[in-house]
C-alpha cells in the first residue's frame, strides 16, 4: 500500500480557512463581496462604500458614509517625513518598492499602540487608504520633475487619487465625471478576491500576531510578482511591444509556440473565466472611446480570441486593467501600485478576520533530502 502523503504543491485546491469577506464561484464565474455580486456594486456603488461593506459587512446608510469618509478624510495630511523618505529613493527603483517602503515607514510612525482589534486595524486602514495615494502620487510627480499635488479632503478616493497624479486642469481624468467613473470602477473590481496569495500572505503575518503594517508590506511584495498583481503591467508592456493589431494573432501564436506565459491570462481558481472581466472591459472600451483607444480594443480582442482558440485559457481583470489605465495616461510600471491602493480594502478586512479567530498558520512539509548523516570535520573533507 503507498503511504505516502499527499504534497499539494502551490497549495492547489487546498480549503486553508473559513472567510466571510468574499466568495469566488468558478463555476458560474461569478464573485461576491459579503453577498453582493461584484457587478452590482460596480454599478452601483462609490469604492468608499465597497470599502466599508467589505469592512463592516453591511452596505452603509448615508450617515454611515458621511462619518466613514470623514474620518477617512482626516488622514489626508502631507507628511515630511514620508515626502523627504519618497524623495530620497532611488528614481530607478520599481514603483513597488516606494509602496512597500512607504507602508514600512508609516508602521514606525504611528504611535498608535498596536492592538488586535477592528478598531485598530479600521485606523490603519483609514490611514492606508489616505497615505497611499499621496505617496504614489509623489513618486510618479517627482519622477516627471512635478511638484506635489496636495490632496483634497472634498474629493471622493478615485478623483482625489487623479487629481494628485494628473492635476486639476480641464485635460486632467480629475475633471472628467466619466474617466473618474471608470478607475472609481477598477477599484472596486481590484479590492478584494479571497484566499489570493498576498492576502494570504497577510493573514500568514497576521496569524503570528505580529502588526497591520507588517502584513500590509509582506502583501504587497506577494503582489508585485507578475504571476499576481504584477501581470497588469506586463499586459501594457506586451501590448506596446506588439504595437499594432495585425500582428496580435502571430505575437501570441509565437509565445505559445515558446511554451512562455501571455501575462493577463489564466487564474487559479477561474478556469472558464474571470468574473471581473465583463465590467472592467465595458470601462476599457468606455476609456478607449472617450481617449482614442481603438488600436488597443483590436489589439485585445485579437489576443483574447488567438488565446481562446489555442487554449481556451481566458483573460483576468489584469488584461482589460492595464491598457484602462494606460488610456488613463498613468505610466505603466505604477499600475500593480494601483492595485495596492484597491486591494488594501481586502487586506484589511481579512487582517480583522484573521485576528477576530486566529490559529498560527504553519503547514508542514514532506523532507526529500538527504538521509541524516554524520559531519566530517573540516580537515577530512
Ligand atoms: N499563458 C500561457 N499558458 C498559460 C497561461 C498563460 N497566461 N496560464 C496558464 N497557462 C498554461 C500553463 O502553463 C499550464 O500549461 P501546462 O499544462 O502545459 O504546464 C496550463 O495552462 C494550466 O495552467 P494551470 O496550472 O491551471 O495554471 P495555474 O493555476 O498554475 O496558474 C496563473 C495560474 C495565474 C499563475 C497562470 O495562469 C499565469 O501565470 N498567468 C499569467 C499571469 C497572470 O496573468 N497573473 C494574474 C492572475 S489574476
Amino acid at each position: 500500500m503507498n503511504t505516502a502523503p499527499e504534497v499539494r504543491k502551490g497549495l492547489y485546491g487546498v480549503i486553508a480557512d473559513y472567510t466571510s469577506v468574499s466568495k469566488v464561484m468558478p463555476e458560474t464565474n461569478s464573485l461576491t463581496y459579503r453577498g453582493y455580486a461584484v457587478q452590482d456594486l460596480v454599478e452601483n456603488c462609490s469604492f468608499e462604500e465597497v470599502f466599508y461593506l467589505l469592512w463592516n459587512g453591511e452596505l452603509p446608510t448615508q450617515e454611515q458614509m458621511d462619518e466613514f469618509n470623514k474620518r477617512g478624510r482626516s488622514y489626508r495630511k502631507l507628511d515630511p517625513g514620508l515626502i523627504s523618505l519618497i524623495h530620497s529613493l532611488p528614481t530607478d527603483c520599481h514603483p513597488m518598492d516606494v509602496m512597500r517602503t512607504a507602508v514600512s515607514y508609516m508602521g514606525t510612525k504611528d504611535k498608535e499602540h498596536f492592538t488586535p482589534d477592528a478598531d485598530h486595524i479600521t485606523h490603519v486602514g483609514h490611514n492606508l487608504l489616505a497615505q497611499l495615494p499621496m505617496a504614489m502620487a509623489m513618486d510618479i510627480r517627482r519622477r516627471q520633475g512635478k511638484d506635489i499635488v496636495a490632496p483634497d479632503s472634498t474629493k471622493g478616493v478615485a478623483e482625489n487619487l487623479l487629481s494628485m497624479v494628473f492635476g486639476t486642469d480641464e485635460d486632467s481624468p480629475a475633471s472628467n465625471p466619466e474617466d473618474v467613473r471608470d478607475f472609481e470602477k477598477s477599484l472596486i473590481l481590484y479590492a478584494e478576491h479571497s484566499f489570493n496569495a498576498s492576502t494570504f500572505t497577510g493573514r500568514v503575518i497576521t496569524s503570528t500576531r505580529s502588526d497591520v503594517y507588517s502584513a500590509i508590506t509582506g502583501a504587497i511584495g506577494a503582489l508585485k510578482g507578475p504571476l499576481h498583481g504584477g501581470a497588469n503591467e506586463f499586459v501594457m508592456h506586451t501590448m506596446l511591444e506588439i504595437d499594432d493589431p495585425a500582428k496580435a494573432e502571430d505575437w501570441v501564436n509565437n509565445a505559445l509556440d515558446n511554451k512562455d506565459l501571455i501575462m493577463g491570462f489564466g487564474h487559479r481558481v477561474y478556469k472558464k473565466g474571470d468574473s471581473r472581466v465583463p465590467s472592467m472591459e465595458k470601462s476599457f472600451r468606455a476609456l478607449a472611446d472617450r481617449h482614442g483607444g481603438a488600436k488597443w480594443v483590436e489589439m485585445y480582442e485579437k489576443m483574447a480570441a488567438t488565446m481562446d482558440a489555442r487554449t481556451g485559457i481566458k483573460p483576468n481583470l489584469d488584461f482589460p486593467a492595464g491598457p484602462a489605465y494606460y488610456l488613463l495616461g498613468f505610466p505603466v510600471d505604477f499600475f500593480t501600485p494601483l492595485f495596492v491602493i484597491a486591494r488594501v480594502a481586502g487586506w484589511t478586512a481579512h487582517i480583522v478576520e484573521q485576528y477576530q479567530n486566529n490559529s498560527l498558520i504553519r503547514p508542514l512539509s514532506e523532507y526529500n533530502g538527504p538521509e541524516q548523516r554524520e559531519v566530517v570535520p573540516m580537515a577530512q573533507r
